[in-house]
């Protein structure tokens, strides 16, 4: 069997003989040379026929190489200033796999159009770059939770009720009946952690979400942890350190990436906890004094708010305590200021809004029921989550991070639609 090595292991190796596989991403021709550049998961690197040293039929096939072939390729490594990577493979013996003629991507495309040929777009240095940073993003999660003995733990992703109010959830047809499709995992996280304690997921969510901004999908991943006995405070800080902890993860594992990306590294190496902590109130003040905004009291804050707000700082930002009447109906009211509730949103530098969303939750099913009836819930769909307040309840909190946001932040990505394979907005489902 051939000792296929991948581009990287053959760039380490330096020199002698090779076998590799993959792709041609870009290619040259002249009279006597065919510069090929190819490509697998791990890199690219240049290689090169010489007329005068393959025979008439290999030549004659490598002229009709087109973009994206697939090909096995046979040769000599060695240093190569020049080179793309710095090597270059002196070929002496190659192989079609699969034929590619006019491969439709070319250079300088429109964004719509590239989603279109996502199927085929995927593949590109631009794509895969992205899709290694979410593959740390995500390692990163899960080593940060089991690191503190959480455990993984999974719910359901059709649902009877909704978790963050009725406007955004996709109802779908479940035999004779109806059922959502999960917005968060959260309310039965809230009965497994009377039981494991620490839990966390990473897991699809499902927003019917009517904006057409640059950070919402209708389905992206959020990675939501729950933890008994946590309150407000440790909840915040344990985010802090969950997000210093993503981004200098991929800080040390995706220089190559982030460099492709062309993503500047000085603002992501400054994100080390503590953040910057804010109320809702000091926000405002903020915002109505420097900004000369004319924010009242008891607005959720949106988007344009969000930024103004960001222009100040260059870490995280946790603001607190938002007022509760705009809040989902499971966050309770601060017994030191009953118009704000005991939550929390951390908001990402440079222009990327909302990253974490979280609190402690409502122990008073008195005040659970009150809220609920205030949206206009059926308390009926709600009585195994009141259970939860009858039977030996705990204090308890919890968040959930845009896994999406985080990959788009630290690429410093235009456009939340490239930070997963197939985005789902409002106005895309497909490919
Ligand atoms: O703030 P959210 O809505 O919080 C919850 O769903 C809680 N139940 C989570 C919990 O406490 N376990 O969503 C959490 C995060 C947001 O901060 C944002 O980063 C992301 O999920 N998010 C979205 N990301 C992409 N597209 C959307 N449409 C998103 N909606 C929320
Ligand atoms: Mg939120």
């Amino acid at each position: 069997m051939t000792d296929f090595k991948t581009i990287q292991q053959a760039i380490d190796k330096g020199s002698g003989k090779v076998h590799l596989r993959g792709w041609i991403y870009r290619e040259r021709n002249s009279n006597k040379f065919r510069f090929i550049v190819l490509r697998d998961a791990t890199n690219i690197i240049q290689c090169v026929i010489k007329k005068e040293e393959v025979d008439e039929r290999l030549w004659d096939l490598s002229v009709s190489l087109g973009i994206e072939t697939s090909v096995e390729v046979t040769g000599t490594i060695k240093e190569d200033k020049r080179a793309p990577t710095g090597y270059e493979v002196d070929v002496s013996d190659f192989k079609v796999i699969g034929e590619s003629h006019s491969f439709p991507i070319q250079k300088d495309q429109s964004a719509e159009f590239l989603l279109d040929q996502r199927h085929l777009w995927v593949r590109s240095r631009y794509m895969t770059s992205i899709l290694k940073v979410r593959h740390t993003v995500f390692q990163a999660f899960r080593e940060f939770f089991n690191k503190k003995g959480f455990f993984e733990s999974h719910m359901p992703m059709f649902t009877p009720t909704s978790c963050e109010g009725g406007s955004t959830v996709f109802a779908v047809k479940y035999f004779n009946d109806k059922v959502y499709l999960t917005q968060s995992w959260q309310l039965y996280a809230e009965a497994v952690v009377f039981g494991l304690e620490k839990i966390y997921t990473i897991a699809p969510c499902f927003r019917a979400e009517k904006s057409k901004t640059s950070r919402h999908l209708s389905e992206f991943w959020m990675g939501e942890m729950e933890a008994a006995w946590m309150d407000l405070e440790a909840v915040t800080k344990n985010a802090e350190q969950l997000i210093e902890y993503i981004v200098q993860s991929v800080l040390k594992n995706n220089r190559q990436e982030l460099e492709i990306l062309k993503r500047d590294v000085k603002p992501l190496q400054k994100i080390k906890a503590p953040f910057h902590h804010l109320t809702y109130d000091e926000v405002l003040e903020v915002l109505n004094s420097k900004d000369k905004l004319n924010i009242t009291w008891g607005k959720d804050l949106r988007t344009v708010e969000e930024d103004a707000l960001m222009k100040h700082f260059d870490k995280p930002v946790i603001v607190m305590r938002y007022p509760k009447n705009t809040m989902a109906f499971y966050k309770p009211i601060d017994p030191e200021n009953p118009k704000v509730a005991l939550c929390f949103d951390m908001l990402a530098p440079e222009g990327y809004g909302e990253i974490v969303g979280g609190s402690q939750r409502d122990t008073d099913i008195h005040g659970l029921i009150k809220s609920l009836n205030k949206e206009g819930e059926l308390l009926k769909n709600y009585q195994w989550y009141l259970d939860l307040r009858r039977f030996g309840s705990v204090p308890h909190s919890g968040y959930g991070v845009g896994m999406e946001r985080i990959v788009s932040w630290v690429c410093g990505l235009d456009n939340i639609k490239d930070s997963i394979p197939f985005p789902r907005t409002m106005l895309r489902k497909s490919p």
